[in-house]
């Protein structure tokens, strides 16, 4: 065993597929999770897969106490913070929410992992950071902005976690903060088993499960979301990355900072493949694979979206040896093995 992962929110879609890959590369993984997101059939289906059942904790990421508790009764290496709302429609709507749930774990978080003398943190950031982006591919030394309170919260957590190893610096502390923020693209896809995978909880709000619902008969049509953008169809270009190799990225993040030679300090790095695909090539390619109809019509652009937006994907390659292996191909057809024989979700 190589080392015990914490792992927040570790009951929703990216991490349920984390912590499989986690104990793949011979870590243990301990989930605290609230369920706001996800279900607890979850947990059985990680325990399934892996083959062993996996330290579970339900609790919010705010409580203190509760995380006094994990680290006094678990010997945590290092921290994956997953938890946190995403919808950044919802985020408009309720931003108080957004940024109690989003800065306040975080800042928990981080206070009892600081007590607990575990300075060694992975973070979900995402793409939104770069805002309206002015030349692509994206590189992690873009300007940052966000254009929604979801992605304020993302921006500002990670402008905290930049502000603790210069405290360490200040301080003298001979076990300064090492983090890792990783800025995803677009994660779709499930598990090849199709046990686990991506399971809305309302109407999605994102492109690959609501394609998938559509072609499982849950929704009429898609809606595409305006064809006359400047790209290569007209229709909006971005980044899907299979979320076996975003988990695989975050194992190579938690090997990083576990190494003899991990980053110093705070690094933000892209988890995205370089390629760009269109809203009507992802559906193409969704129904051709599957031979199953897509009904969709075209409707107007959604407000706030960019054209396209894409990675840089160097800095995964150089930093943490990680690349993404899994193409639009394996995307479509593990997203729809995972709906086909789960077609209401879990
Ligand atoms: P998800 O909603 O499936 O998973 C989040 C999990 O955290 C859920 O199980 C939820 O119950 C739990 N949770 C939320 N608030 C909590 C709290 N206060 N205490 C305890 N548990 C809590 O989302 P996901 O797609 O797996 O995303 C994981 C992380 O990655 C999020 O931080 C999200 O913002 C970020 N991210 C996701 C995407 C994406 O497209 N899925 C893209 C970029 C970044
Ligand atoms: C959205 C979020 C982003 C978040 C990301 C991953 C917005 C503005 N941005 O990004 O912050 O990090 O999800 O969770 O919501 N589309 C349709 N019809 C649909 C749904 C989407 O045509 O029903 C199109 C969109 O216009 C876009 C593409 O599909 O061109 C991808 O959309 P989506 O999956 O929502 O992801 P993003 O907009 O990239």
């Amino acid at each position: 065993m190589k080392g015990t992962i914490l792992v927040t929110g570790g009951a929703g879609y990216i991490g349920s597929h984390t912590v499989i890959e986690l104990a793949e590369a011979g870590y243990q993984s301990v989930i605290v999770d609230n369920f706001s997101n996800s279900s607890p059939e979850v947990l059985n289906r990680i325990e399934e897969l892996s083959g062993k059942k996996v330290p579970f904790i339900k609790a919010d990421v705010r409580d203190r106490q509760a995380l006094k508790g994990i680290f006094s009764e678990y010997d945590i290496s290092a921290v994956i913070h997953f938890a946190g709302l995403k919808a950044v429609g919802e985020s408009c709507q309720m931003p108080l929410e957004y940024y109690d749930n989003n800065l306040n774990s975080t800042i928990a978080l981080c206070l009892e992992m600081q007590a607990a003398g575990v300075k060694r943190l992975v973070f979900s950031s995402s793409a939104t950071v770069y805002g309206d982006p002015e030349r692509l591919p994206l590189t992690e030394d873009m300007p940052l902005s966000a254009t929604n309170p979801y992605g304020r919260s993302k921006l500002i957590i990670e402008d905290m976690l930049r502000d603790l190893p210069a405290a360490d610096k200040l301080n003298g502390s001979d076990t300064p903060w090492q983090a890792i923020l990783l800025r995803y693209f677009n994660p779709v896809g499930a598990h090849k088993s199709g046990r686990i995978g991506e399971d809305p909880k309302d109407t999605p709000n994102n492109l690959m499960p609501y394609i998938s619902q559509v072609a499982v008969g849950r929704r009429e049509k898609l809606s595409v979301f305006g064809d006359d953008y400047d790209t290569i169809d007209g229709t909006g270009v971005r980044d899907y990355i299979h979320v076996v190799d975003l988990a695989k990225g975050h194992v190579s993040a938690i090997d990083n900072l576990l190494s003899d030679n991990p980053v110093t300090g705070v690094e933000a790095i892209n988890l995205g493949t370089g390629n760009g695909t269109s809203v009507l090539q992802l559906v193409n390619t969704f129904a051709e694979e599957n031979g199953v109809p897509v009904a969709y019509e075209i409707a107007a652009r959604r407000p706030g979206d960019v054209a396209a937006c894409y990675a840089n994907a160097d800095k995964a390659k150089s930093l943490l040896n990680w690349q993404a292996g899994l193409g639009i191909k394996d995307m479509v057809i593990d997203t729809w093995n995972w709906q086909s024989k789960n077609p209401s979700g879990y």
